[in-house]
């Protein structure tokens, strides 16, 4: 049994305006008293006003990205302490997004995550193969070698969550089998310096799949991107991981 926290954690990326705070609102009205930590990560744009919309309710706020600085001469940038500042209870860091189209390596995610522990962020720092590295055989040592690189120093459960994520799982609709990630979270756990640390699997988690994927031993929850945006969806993820096994 674990002594990890459940959380249902949704990834708007580049999605969002204004008018979509109501499925925010929607998802936070249908959660009164959730069994588990539920987190929307908008755009930083939407950032404040969408803490504002979920004021006293038990939704919280996240950045996707933070700068491992924490202020000076870098345009378009934003520090840690700026998310916190805006609401922030949480940040995602080395998505796989972010370490293809910004080549952020794992020594920089480390950096960003000590930043945000300084801000007093809890961060969420997602690993995962490519399709490439899976057909080779190298999931596992892929998977751990990114870990141990991207773990700061002082990393515990108070501050950090893993969620690993295939990156051939993101956005297509494809997910590894139970088998597949049962054997990944297992040697995740494993490796992991404290035991209540929350393991999240992400990609293509949807309402038809949540329940599997929640009924597998070190799975924590889910980071979930494009099923994040309707609350009807999330929401369902949501209800699914309430019923989990503990
Ligand atoms: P997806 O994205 O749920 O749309 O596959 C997951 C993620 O990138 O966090």
């Amino acid at each position: 049994m674990s002594h990890a926290c459940k959380l249902a954690a949704g990834n708007w990326k580049m999605n969002g305006l204004r008018a979509n705070l109501d499925e925010a609102r929607a998802l936070a009205a249908a959660f009164p008293d959730p069994k588990c930590g539920i987190l929307l990560c908008p755009p930083a744009t939407l950032l404040a006003t969408m803490r504002d919309a979920l004021s006293g309710t038990a939704v919280m706020v996240g950045g996707q990205d933070c700068h491992a600085q924490s202020s000076g001469a870098h345009t378009g940038d934003i520090s840690a302490g700026m998310l916190a500042d805006a609401g922030a209870r949480q940040v995602i860091l080395g998505h796989s997004e972010r370490r293809a189209d910004h080549a952020e390596t794992s020594a920089q995610v480390a950096a960003k995550a000590s930043a945000a522990h300084a801000a007093g962020l809890v961060a969420i720092i997602c690993i995962g193969e490519t399709e490439a590295e899976r057909d080779a055989g190298k999931t596992l040592d892929v998977v751990l070698s990114q870990l141990a690189d991207s773990l700061p120093e002082g990393a515990t459960s108070a501050n950090t969550v893993i969620a690993y994520e295939p990156v051939w799982a993101i956005g297509t609709g494809r997910t590894p089998t139970i088998e597949q990630i049962a054997e990944v979270h297992d040697a995740l756990r494993a490796a992991l310096p404290d035991a209540g640390i929350s393991l999240l699997y992400g990609g293509s988690v949807k309402p038809a799949n949540a329940a599997e994927i929640f009924a597998i031993t070190n799975v924590n929850g889910a980071l979930v991107g494009g099923a994040s945006l309707k609350a009807v969806d999330f929401g369902a993820i949501i209800a699914a991981l309430e019923g989990a096994p503990d």
